[in-house]
């Protein structure tokens, strides 16, 4: 989204944004509300227009400012002000402007207790994620689509710091929204296969990226017995998708391993899911797609970072062929894995690929993927839940989580959590019959393959793909594109 800073009056804006916080006191809105002749504090004072989070009004100004309307979008109370207020601001006029598109203007404004820059990043990023339309399969006529804000202005004298911050913000947010539009394509449009075609698109895009796909050929030469499993019911098989990002300037002792858990749907296979809500399951290859975009926004930022991401990636269905309950599966580790539930496939696919980036030599893996229902259960639609044998590594995802608005929970991985998947058969098993700890014995069975060194599971079965708003600058039912931003902070404080 190009972005330009320019001095207030003179930013011809189809919309001036004003942020306003409880009580009214940054210098852009009283100068907005004197040119309007205190229409802004009377709305106020009448309770018309109260400055809550996220609430937003739009008012014609003819000829008053240098646009033709103004939204005062609220904050809500001034000491609470944080990135998250303003990202929601953001998403709050870009669905104001839905029906004009064009320019929007954003005064900063100095008296926060927000940076400007920072400001800026979070008000650009949540216009771009808060203006996201999931109905891209609509046959509507154009004139009935949303617009979409084409171009951003800041209202704030120029500064390096602004600028690179906005920028930024603007990249990774779009970003956010390929993400999503990946989670969001149907399953009879994506499938391991067209994944990988994305994939390599993608990596067309950038100089230091590139990608391999490897077949059913290649994953059983290389004795991957888990994946090829969970792909073995569908028609579409199942495919390891490798991106590397390896840049000339890059230190050479961390490689940022990034793995995805990829099913294209999600059925349960021969542990069938029930019908209700079976439709989300397209998105749960929302880790993928925040993989695959993460590598991509470090790629398009240039970070000096080695990084390689694996994207475990196969449809989960039942029939003739499909793999069983009671089968026992040789993973590409050599360790056998009796299956309990056909339905814990991510779990599955997951070890190979993280055998997998380690064996590529991936330092430290971030592993994301929509793994349990019970995460979602426990921390709703808002943090990730993560798992890690590091406490650097954790504080370093804790802290990325925070800052980027991809919020992260660190989870316990204690060894007694391993006696839920003791098998008496084989080393272990997929899923535990008690009722008890799914995230936690999921966790540890995924430890099993992730080889020495840091490594964090994020399970993100809730924030990744959402039935309904968040009711912040997520606003719409569908894939979030959560991960990319995480992993562009990561990558830049590694
Ligand atoms: N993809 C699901 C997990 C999921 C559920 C993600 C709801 C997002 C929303 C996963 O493959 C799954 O089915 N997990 C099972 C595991 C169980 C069978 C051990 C679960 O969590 O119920
Ligand atoms: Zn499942
Ligand atoms: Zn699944």
């Amino acid at each position: 989204m190009p972005i330009e800073v320019a001095l207030p009056g003179q930013t011809h804006a189809d919309a001036l944004a004003v942020p306003v916080a409880r009580p009214l006191g940054g210098e852009g809105a009283r100068i907005v509300d004197e040119k309007l002749g205190g229409r802004l504090a009377k709305l106020i004072e009448s309770g018309e227009f109260r400055g809550d989070r996220g609430e937003a009004l739009v008012l014609h100004v003819d000829g008053a400012l240098d646009a033709p309307r103004v939204i005062a979008v609220g904050l809500g109370k001034r000491e609470d002000v944080d990135l998250d207020a303003l990202r929601t601001a953001g998403g709050a006029a870009a669905h104001e402007l839905r029906r004009v598109g064009g320019t929007l203007c954003w005064l900063l404004d100095e008296s926060l207790d927000v940076p400007v820059d920072r400001q800026a990043a979070a008000l650009v990023e949540g216009t771009i994620i808060g203006g996201y339309s999931p109905g891209g399969w609509k046959t509507q006529e154009p004139e009935k689509r949303p617009k979409p804000v084409e171009r951003i202005v800041l209202g704030h004298f120029e500064s390096p710091e602004l600028r690179t911050a906005a920028e930024r913000a603007s990249l990774l947010a779009e970003r956010t929204n390929r993400a999503r539009d990946l989670a969001n394509m149907p399953p009879n449009e994506l499938n391991p296969h067209t994944l990988g075609e994305r994939a390599k698109e993608l990596a067309r895009e950038h100089e230091h990226l590139t990608c391999d796909v490897l077949a059913t050929k290649e994953l059983d030469e290389l004795e991957m017995g888990a994946l090829s499993a969970v792909g073995r019911g569908s028609r579409n098989e199942p495919r390891l998708i490798v991106l590397r990002y390896d840049p000339p300037d890059a230190r050479d002792d961390v490689v940022l391993g990034l793995v995805g858990k990829s099913i294209t749907f999600d059925t349960g296979g021969i542990s069938l899911k029930s019908a209700p809500g079976m439709e989300s399951m397209k998105g749960d290859m929302a880790g993928g797609a925040g993989t695959l975009h993460g590598i991509g926004a470090v790629a398009a930022l240039g970070l000096p970072v080695r990084a390689i991401a694996v994207l475990a990636a196969a449809e989960n269905m039942p029939g003739g062929d499909a793999f069983r309950p009671g089968d026992i599966l040789r993973a590409a580790n050599g360790k056998t894995i009796e299956i309990i539930n056909t339905d814990a496939e991510g779990r599955l696919v997951l070890a190979d690929a993280l055998w997998y980036a380690r064996r590529e030599g991936a330092t430290h893996i971030l592993e994301l993927s929509t793994l349990t229902g019970a995460m979602e259960l426990a921390l709703g639609d808002l943090y990730a839940g993560y798992f890690t044998n590091d406490d650097a590594w954790s504080d370093r995802i804790f802290h990325a989580g925070e800052r980027s608005g991809d919020l992260a929970w660190r989870f316990p991985l204690h060894e007694r959590y391993r006696r839920y998947i003791d098998s008496a058969f084989a080393d272990m098993k997929n899923g535990s019959t008690l009722r008890q700890g799914s995230p936690a014995l999921a966790a540890k069975f995924l430890e099993e393959f992730a080889g020495d060194g840091p490594w964090a599971h994020v399970d993100m079965a809730g924030p990744g793909f959402l039935e309904r708003s968040r009711g912040d600058y997520l606003r719409v039912p569908g894939g979030t594109g959560y991960g990319v931003r995480l992993i562009a902070e990561l990558a830049r404080e590694l």
